[in-house]
């Protein structure tokens, strides 16, 4: 049995504590991403720029088999944009995703050495669509600190790739 100064102690500190568990899970829930922020943020402009271009390029997707045309675009770090699209085959596993488009045009035009600091994803039937595991981890191997703007289940999403792909992987 606990005596009455040292049980208010213990239920204090219990209080505190909880408290202080209380508000971290708040703030992680209510997180506009602060624990993935990406150490550039883009303009209200930029991003507008990365979403047309995604919109613009949707309209050259080759895809008869799935019928649902996506588009991409990615901002590099020097501030230059390339875009892509779905190119789908008949042999369905060789599809390539728009995002993955995008940035193997850009490394044909520019060389491996880009870094990608966001990429947006469009659709044509204003669906939620957040790029897949595959592109993922090929965003992560050139933009590490990239953010994505794509569409979410209840409207337009932005998230940091390491809360899309955690733990990717990295040949050390
Ligand atoms: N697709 C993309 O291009 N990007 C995504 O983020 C999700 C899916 C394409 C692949 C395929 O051509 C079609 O959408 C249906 O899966």
């Amino acid at each position: 049995m606990l005596a009455g100064k040292e049980r208010n102690h213990q239920r204090r500190f219990t209080m505190t504590h909880d408290s202080a568990l209380v508000r971290a899970t708040l703030l992680y829930f209510q997180r506009p991403s602060i624990f993935f922020m990406s150490k550039k943020a883009l303009t209200a402009n930029q991003r507008k720029q990365l979403e047309r271009a995604a919109t613009k390029v949707m309209k050259n997707a080759h895809a008869p088999y799935s019928k649902f045309h996506v588009g991409a675009a990615i901002l590099l770090t020097n501030g230059k944009i390339f875009s892509g699209c779905n190119v789908e085959n008949a042999s369905y596993g060789m599809t390539n995703c728009a995002e993955r488009t995008a940035i193997f045009s850009a490394v044909a035009e520019l060389g491996p050495k880009i870094e990608i600091q966001a990429v947006a994803v469009t659709n044509d039937q204003g669906v939620a669509c957040s790029p897949c595991g595959a592109c993922r981890q090929v965003i992560y191997e050139f933009g590490p600190d990239a953010t994505i703007f794509f569409q979410g289940a209840t409207g337009p999403k932005q998230a940091h790739i390491t809360e899309l792909l955690p733990e990717g992987f990295r040949l050390q």
